[in-house]
C-alpha cells in the first residue's frame, strides 16, 4: 500500500457569514511533489489554502498533514508542524532590512544555530537577497520582494511550502525566474501547493494539478494531462 500522502485535505468546507466559498474540496499533496491549484478568479483557491494553513477554521472536513488531525489548529501551531503559507501580495516588513525580514519568518526555530543555518540554506537559493541583506525590504523591486516573501516562508524549515499567487503582478521575464525558483525550492526537498494564474508555467513544472470551479474541485490529474485537457486548454490558456 502506497504511504499517506504529506497532505491530505478531504471534504473541507468553509463558508463567509453564510455564503459557501469551498464547498468538499479534497486534495493531497504527496512529498516531494509540486501540486498546482488552478481555478478562475473567486473559485475557493485562497479559502482552502487558508484553511489548510490554519489563518480560517474549517467549518467541515479533515486535514491530515504527515499522519496527523490538524483542521482548526492556529496558524502557529501548524507552522510548527511543518507547513508555511505565503499569502497573497507581497507581505514583508517594509521597514526592515532583508535580513531582518528572514529572522522573523524563523521565529518558530529554537536555537539561533538553526536560524543561521537555514538563512545560509535560504540566501543560497536566492543569491540576490544575500547581495541586498542590509537593504530596507520597502525598497527592493516587486519580484525582489516576492523572492524575500517566499524565503522568508523557507525559514522556518517547512515541509510543505504554500505560495498563493506568487507570479502576480510580475513581468514575464521574472516570472521565468520565479517558476526556476520555485523549481530549485522543491529540488532542495520542500513540497508545494502552488495557486497561480499562470497556468501553462504552473502546469509545467507540476507533478499533479487540482483545478476549482465554484468552490469545488472540477479537474484534477498530472500536469500534462491537464496541460491537454480541452477544459483547462479553453478555459486558460485561451485555445
Ligand atoms: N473575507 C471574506 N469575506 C466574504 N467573502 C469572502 C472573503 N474572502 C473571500 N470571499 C469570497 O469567497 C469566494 C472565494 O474566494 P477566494 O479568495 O478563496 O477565491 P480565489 O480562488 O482565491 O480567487 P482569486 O483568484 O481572485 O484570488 C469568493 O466568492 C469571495 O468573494
Ligand atoms: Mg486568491
Amino acid at each position: 500500500m502506497p504511504a499517506e500522502p504529506l497532505l491530505a485535505v478531504t471534504d473541507l468546507a468553509y463558508a463567509y457569514n453564510g455564503v459557501a466559498a469551498v464547498r468538499g474540496v479534497s486534495l493531497d499533496v504527496r512529498q516531494a511533489e509540486i501540486v498546482a491549484l488552478l481555478g478562475s478568479n473567486g473559485a475557493g483557491k485562497s479559502t482552502t489554502v487558508k484553511a489548510i494553513a490554519g489563518a480560517l477554521k474549517p467549518q467541515a472536513g479533515s486535514i491530515r498533514f504527515d499522519g496527523a488531525a490538524i483542521a482548526g489548529e492556529p496558524s502557529h501551531v501548524v507552522v510548527r508542524k511543518g507547513i508555511t503559507l505565503v499569502p497573497e501580495g507581497r507581505l514583508v516588513f517594509p521597514q526592515m532590512t532583508v535580513m531582518d525580514n528572514l529572522r522573523m519568518g524563523a521565529h518558530v526555530l529554537g536555537s539561533k544555530a538553526e536560524v543561521e543555518r537555514n538563512v545560509a540554506r535560504v540566501v543560497g537559493i536566492f543569491p540576490r537577497l544575500a547581495e541586498r541583506r542590509d537593504q530596507l525590504a520597502g525598497s527592493m523591486s516587486g519580484g525582489e520582494q516576492q523572492m524575500l516573501a517566499i524565503a522568508r516562508g523557507l525559514m522556518s524549515s517547512p515541509r510543505l511550502i504554500i505560495l498563493d499567487e506568487p507570479s502576480l503582478g510580475l513581468m514575464p521575464l521574472l516570472v521565468q525566474d520565479l517558476f526556476r525558483l520555485i523549481k530549485s525550492v522543491n529540488e532542495s526537498g520542500v513540497s508545494i501547493l502552488l495557486v497561480e494564474q499562470n497556468v501553462h508555467q504552473s502546469l509545467k513544472i507540476a507533478h499533479r494539478g487540482y483545478v476549482m470551479q465554484k468552490g469545488a474541485v472540477a479537474l484534477s490529474g498530472t500536469g500534462q494531462e491537464l496541460l491537454g485537457n480541452d477544459f483547462v486548454q479553453k478555459a486558460f490558456l485561451g485555445r
